[in-house]
Parts: C-alpha cells; structure tokens; sequence
C-alpha cells in the first residue's frame, strides 16, 4: 500500500465458526485443508472480536461456517454480536438446526438468516447436497424463519445441473416467503475446483440464464430482490472481488487466523495474523496479508493503466494466483488479460463424471 492509498473500514465481516459440515457439497468453496475442531476459537474469543470489529467500523457479521449450527455455543456467540451493535446474518445450510434452536437464536437478536437450497425440487436438491432429506428440512427451517418475523435470502448456487430450474427456484423462494433470492453460480476455489468440469454450464445455458433472470426480476418485481451476476468463467470482466482486497471486509476462519477473502491461503508466502495473537484493528491496518494487494501500487499492465482498475481492482487475486500461478497477475476472467484464452477453454470443458463430494468424516 502506498501512501496516497486510504485505509478504508470494513463493513462486513465473514465468521466462519467451524468448517464441521454435515452436507457434501461438490462445490464447497472452503479449503481443501480443513481446520479442526480442536482448534476452534472459543466463546470468549468470538465475543471480543465482535466488540472490536465494531469499534473497527464492520456493521454486519455473518455467522458462517462451515455449518455454524454444528457450534453449540452459536446462541452465546449470536448473543455477543448483537450485544456489540452488529446485524447479524446466519448463513446456514439448514441441517442441525432445529426450531427450538433457531428460536433461541432469534431470541439472542438474530437479525437475518440465508439459507442455502441446492434446487428447486426435492431429489435434485438432496442429490446435490448428498444428504437425503436436507431439502425438506430447509423448507421447515424457512418457515420457521419467517414465523419469527426474521427476514430470509435464499441462496441458490447455480451449476450445470440445475441452471435450467431458475423459475423454479425463485418460485420456491417466493412461496417461502423469502424477500431476496441470491442466483449465485459456482465458484471455483477449493473443492469446487476439483468438480469444475462437472459443474460447469454451458455458454449457451448461461446465456438463457441471463434471460430468464431478466424476465423474473421484471415478473416480480416489488415482491422479491433478485441477485445475480454473469458467472466468471463467461464474463467479459471480473468481478471486483470483495470490492478491493482489505478494502471492505474481512473473514476469520476456525482457528483465529484473519484473511481478506475466504481463500486468500491459496496464495503462497502471505502471513496471516491470528486474533489469538493481534487486536483486530491491528491485523486490519498492519497485518502483512492485507497490506500485500491493498490500493494499486502491486499492479502489472494491463491492469496498471487500466481505465476500471479502481472499478473492478484487477478482478480476484486468488482465482488470478489459481489460474495462473501468478497472484498479481491480472484475472483472467478478464478479456484484456493475455491468458484469457485459457478461461474461455476451460469454460468449454464439460463432463459428466460423478460428483467427489466432500464428505467429512465427523460432521457434528
Ligand atoms: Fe479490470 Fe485489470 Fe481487466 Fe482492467 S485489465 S478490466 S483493471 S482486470
Ligand atoms: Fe480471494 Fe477473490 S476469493 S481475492
């Protein structure tokens, strides 16, 4: 970071409280390494760093995991957010959750809760999430949500197999009586990496995608919000990753360590600081891993003189370090790249070999 840069607050800080899961997502975009829970951040712990993320500026946690439900201390750890003037979001796969739990998490001051749902229809979902049964419960959780008066954002991750459903699943969110539904397409960090080629949508599903997202937003407009963005494996430019590397939010994983994005430890030779060790406006301001791709300064062409560089930042370093080795390298989702080719071949790479489900040996 130079000196004409400005040490932006965070908004936003992402708590994954476990990586424990009992579902099998093929596209989990946690790492491949997982933290244990041996060596989770106790009660105490959370609770401090949710009184100094809001003397640090952040507005909104979101309680994630992982499955945060598999914390049974999720209600005390709720309960200290709240208490430090945070929103709080609980971003839960549904499974582990039972009503009495997710009243006592309202009752802690639980704002908001995403949950995640696979599909539109049963079989699909459950497939995909390769746990029989998560599909029916998601929908009782929802309901649950709603009849505690808590706002719900459905999420829905969109790949091969389910993108042609996207009327279904806003229909679905709709009759749960969600306010947003998030259309969000696989990213490939993680274990989704290893399924991409089983994952991946066509061009031309895409395209048709993009229509239908159109037509429903303008079907039901003022009724739900509907999110969505061009995948990037087909987009033209990269998404401003986290909108600028340590520029508005912040993760903490498992065991304490403090990343700027989810999979920021792909990238070789970044030292992390640990909440264990660091205040957390110090880790914020002087951590070495935040300050590595802060403002513009680390840059290489095209990126450097490049009219959107303060727009989009170069796009994600993690995807940039994972598709190229290099992670100051420009995106290569980005057509100006020179290696963007690459992109547009992997995005013609379609299998349809069976999912490697990331199946954990002890899920709760
Ligand atoms: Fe963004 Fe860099 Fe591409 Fe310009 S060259 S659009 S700054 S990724
Ligand atoms: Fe790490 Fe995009 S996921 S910068």
């Amino acid at each position: 970071m130079t000196a004409k840069d400005t040490l932006h607050r965070p908004l936003g800080l992402l708590a994954e409280l476990t990586h424990r899961c009992p579902l099998g997502c093929p596209y989990c975009s946690n790492p491949l390494a997982l933290e244990s829970r041996d060596d989770e951040l106790d009660t105490a712990t959370w609770a401090r760093v949710m009184r100094e993320a809001a003397a640090l500026g952040v507005l909104q946690v979101h309680l994630s995991g992982g499955e945060p439900a598999a914390r049974r201390d999720l209600a005390e750890i709720t309960a200290a957010a709240h208490h430090a003037g945070l929103y709080t979001n609980l971003i839960t796969s549904g499974v582990g959750l039972t009503d009495a739990r997710i009243t006592a998490l309202y009752d802690a001051g639980l704002d908001h809760v995403q949950i995640s749902i696979q599909d539109g229809e049963e079989k699909s979902a459950d497939h995909i999430a390769g746990y029989r049964g998560a599909f029916a419960r998601k929908n009782e959780l929802a309901a649950q949500v709603r009849r505690l008066g808590m706002l719900l954002t459905v999420n829905m991750v969109v790949h091969r197999a389910n993108i042609e459903r996207i009327e279904a699943m806003v229909e679905l969110a709709l009759a749960l009586d969600a306010s947003r539904v998030e259309i969000a397409h696989v990213q490939y960090y993680g274990w989704a990496l290893k399924n991409r080629a089983a994952l991946m949508p066509t061009r031309a599903q895409v395209e048709r995608a993009r229509t239908f997202v159109e037509d429903l937003r303008a079907q039901h407009h003022g009724r739900i919000v509907i999110d969505a963005v061009v995948p990037d494996y087909h987009a033209r430019y990269p998404k401003p990753c986290l909108g600028g590397w340590g520029r508005r939010s912040l993760n903490i994983n498992p065991s304490g360590r403090v990343l700027p994005c989810h999979a920021a430890e792909v990238i070789p030779g970044l030292e992390f600081w640990s909440v264990r060790e660091h205040a957390l406006a110090d880790i914020w301001a002087n951590a070495p891993a935040f300050n590595a791709f802060r403002g513009t300064a680390w840059m290489q062409e095209p990126c450097a003189s490049c009219a959107r560089r303060d727009q989009d930042f170069g796009g994600c370093r993690c995807q940039a370090f994972l598709l190229t080795g290099d992670a100051r390298a420009t995106d290569p989702v980005c057509e100006l790249s020179p290696r963007h080719t690459q992109v547009v071949e992997l995005a013609a790479i379609q299998d349809d070999a069976p999912y490697d489900y990331r199946h954990q040996r002890s899920p709760a």
